[in-house]
């Protein structure tokens, strides 16, 4: 039995695949604020926006401070080679979002960059990722970056001073779609991270969140949101982003990396999830490792010699 396999099994018993239906009036108390929540926002959006608010110019991704944030590869050699490897890792991400991968996926518009432990790539790839999918002709782009603790993208982009994810979750009176930055680059959209907040596991796993993911996801099938995440290994809420995706891209630092954390980190994530792993700075000629056969893909990053 594979990892995954054990994981699944191990679900089965924690959670029962169909919990029986709770009592009536449980069901009520508990959609009911979910309900008034939509009912407002619609009643938001349907009043006329005040005539003398422009739109905010979109912000402007700075590609020179990416790149010295070392986010970004320069234009040579390795830069094309990492832009390739980009693209043989988001072709399996569209078929998934497009509903024609191998199996169905619920919420395959979600995409979350995790890794077992920090400075494995995940905001390198969770970047580049977003801007190659933003160049799709068919898609935008929301780039959130739900790593509260290590915000880098926010911080990278200069956006400390905005309202982002942490503030829609705390806050029921605020619209989700009030945090999101348009940007400079066609068809990208920016969720900034937002103040740090010591309840982000216990917000992550309230059901405002699945409000939120569903208003950010837009009502638009074109809309893919890609999250950059912090560790699975490192903090609560982790785990719990990811149980929201329909797929997870998982990368794993070679040399870095030990298989017990790697193994560790993927035991929480469920069979319905498209996983997907990525070997990053490796400088390993070939893998003829098993332990990565049994997900779904598999890509080699070598854009710099580290
Ligand atoms: N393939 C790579 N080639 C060169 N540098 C890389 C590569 N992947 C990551 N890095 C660098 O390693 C550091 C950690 O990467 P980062 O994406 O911030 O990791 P994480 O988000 O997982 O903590 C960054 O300085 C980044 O520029
Ligand atoms: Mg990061």
């Amino acid at each position: 039995m594979n990892i995954v396999e054990k994981a699944a099994e191990k679900l089965k018993t924690l959670q029962p695949e169909r919990p029986l239906p709770p009592p009536v009036e449980e069901t009520m108390s508990r959609h009911t604020p979910h309900t008034v929540e939509r009912l407002q926002e619609r009643m938001r959006v349907a009043e006329p926006e005040s005539a003398a608010a422009p739109a905010a110019p979109p912000w402007h991704v700075d590609e020179r401070a990416l790149q010295r944030a070392g986010l970004l590869p320069g234009e040579d050699e390795a830069g094309g080679r990492l832009a390739d490897e980009v693209r043989r890792v988001k072709r399996p991400l569209l078929d998934n979002a497009n509903s024609k991968g191998a199996k169905p996926i619920t919420h395959g518009r979600r995409i979350v960059v995790t890794s077992a432990v920090p400075g494995e790539g995940k905001t390198l790839t969770a970047m580049n990722l977003a801007l190659s999918l933003a160049r799709e002709p068919d898609f935008e782009v929301l780039l959130v970056d739900a790593d509260i603790p290590k915000s880098d993208i926010t911080r990278v982009l200069g956006l400390q001073e905005h309202a982002g994810l942490m503030e829609v979750l705390a806050d029921e009176r605020r619209r989700p779609t009030d945090v999101i930055v348009r940007t400079d680059v066609p068809n990208l959209l920016v969720v900034p991270a937002g103040k740090r907040h010591p309840l982000t596991a216990e917000l992550f796993g309230g059901r405002r969140m699945q409000y939120v993911l569903e208003e950010l996801g837009g009502h638009d099938r074109r809309r893919l949101l890609v999250f950059d995440s912090s560790p699975l290994l490192a903090t609560p809420e982790s785990p719990i982003l990811a149980s929201h995706m329909g797929q997870v891209l998982m990368v794993v630092g070679a040399g870095r990396t030990r298989q017990h954390e790697v193994a560790q980190a993927l035991e929480g994530l469920g069979e319905s999830q498209y996983v997907g792993l990525i070997l990053n700075m490796s400088r390993l000629p070939a893998i003829e490792n098993h332990y990565y056969s049994h997900y779904s893909h598999y890509s080699h990053y070598q854009f710099q010699d580290r």
